[in-house]
């Protein structure tokens, strides 16, 4: 029997092409799920547990000490994404060897992503990292069943197929995770602080009813500190941005009218909790000019 290999990023579209690839081929589908160190708090655990559940044939990889090795001092927004992005093949190759007879490679790969890595007037905006073809040297025969497809169509799919809506309803998320949502240099402490906040950020948006009503939200780590007072203290922290779009598509955005009850709830939370952060803003762009992330 011809196996078929599926890199999972624990989004949408990757468990969705899983799932309607195990529908078909069952044992013959194994889906590898490579933690880069830069999902959101407990994600990769989360996640895995939620494959599992599925009944898909999975294997985790926490490949996060690799990945803050090579990104060690790169503030460059591209260089990061090609630095996870060959991380990411490599992992994947090392694992995908592992298993016998492997000929085909699925991708949860939607039409946005091929528009937006493609030049058609000689500017790539973003390289996404699961578009642009293999390494020869990985030798497989490519299936990417949604690429043709948007992302309200991708969900459309995952409900037909019964998936649960607490995996189907998630936002979007970038392959290099919190990496595009540091700006400057990537550390494990940042990647702690970030996950915190953005942990209450989200949350917060759950239990609001809001998490539903916009398309992706995210905090950024700013490169700058700021003045602020905390009892007789004066101190010197950092700041951090609220981003949160409603979209259809990810091609154009604006950004979400949230209540401002909530978003000084959230800016207080973040503030009080996260030790490290003294100053919260909100991003008001729209997409264009602006991108969704930050990088
Ligand atoms: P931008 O920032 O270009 O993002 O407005 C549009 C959508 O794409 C996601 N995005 C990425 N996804 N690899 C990905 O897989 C990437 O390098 C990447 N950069 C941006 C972004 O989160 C939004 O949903």
């Amino acid at each position: 029997k011809k196996k078929v290999v599926v890199g999972m990023s624990g989004g949408v579209d990757s468990s969705v092409a899983a799932v309607l690839l195990n529908r078909a081929i069952g044992k013959n589908l194994t889906c590898i799920f490579v933690d880069h160190g830069m999902l959101r708090k407990n994600e990769f655990r989360n996640v895995l547990h939620d494959y599992e559940c599925l009944g898909l044939n999975v294997i985790g990889v926490d490949a996060s000490k690799k990945f803050f090795s090579e990104l060690e001092g790169v503030t460059d927004p591209e260089r990061k994404r090609k630095i996870i992005g060959k991380g990411f093949i490599d992992v994947f190759d090392e694992e995908a060897h592992k298993i016998k007879d492997v000929k085909w490679l699925a991708q949860g790969t939607i039409y946005p992503d091929c528009i937006e890595s493609l030049s058609i007037t000689g500017t790539v905006i973003k390289s996404h990292h699961n578009v642009g073809g293999l390494p020869e040297k990985m030798n497989l025969k490519l299936c990417e069943p949604l690429r043709l497809l948007f992302k309200d169509e991708v969900r459309r799919v995952g409900r037909e197929l019964g998936m649960p809506e607490h995996l189907i309803g998630r936002h979007p998320f970038p392959g290099p995770g919190l990496a595009v949502r540091i700006l400057g240099d990537i550390t494990r402490e940042k990647v702690e602080i970030l996950q915190n906040a953005d942990d209450i950020f989200i949350q917060g948006l759950r239990d609001w009813n809001l998490y539903d009503k916009v398309w992706q939200a995210g905090v950024i780590l700013l490169p700058v500190q700021s003045v602020g007072v905390m009892g007789d203290e004066r101190t010197y922290e950092r700041a951090v941005a609220l981003r949160a779009v409603t979209s259809t598509d990810a091609m154009t955005a604006d950004w979400a009218h949230l209540p401002y009850e909530f978003l000084a709830k959230v800016s207080n939370d973040i503030i009080n909790k996260v030790k490290g952060v003294n100053r919260v803003c909100y991003d008001i762009s729209s997409k264009p000019p602006a991108t969704i992330e930050w990088e």
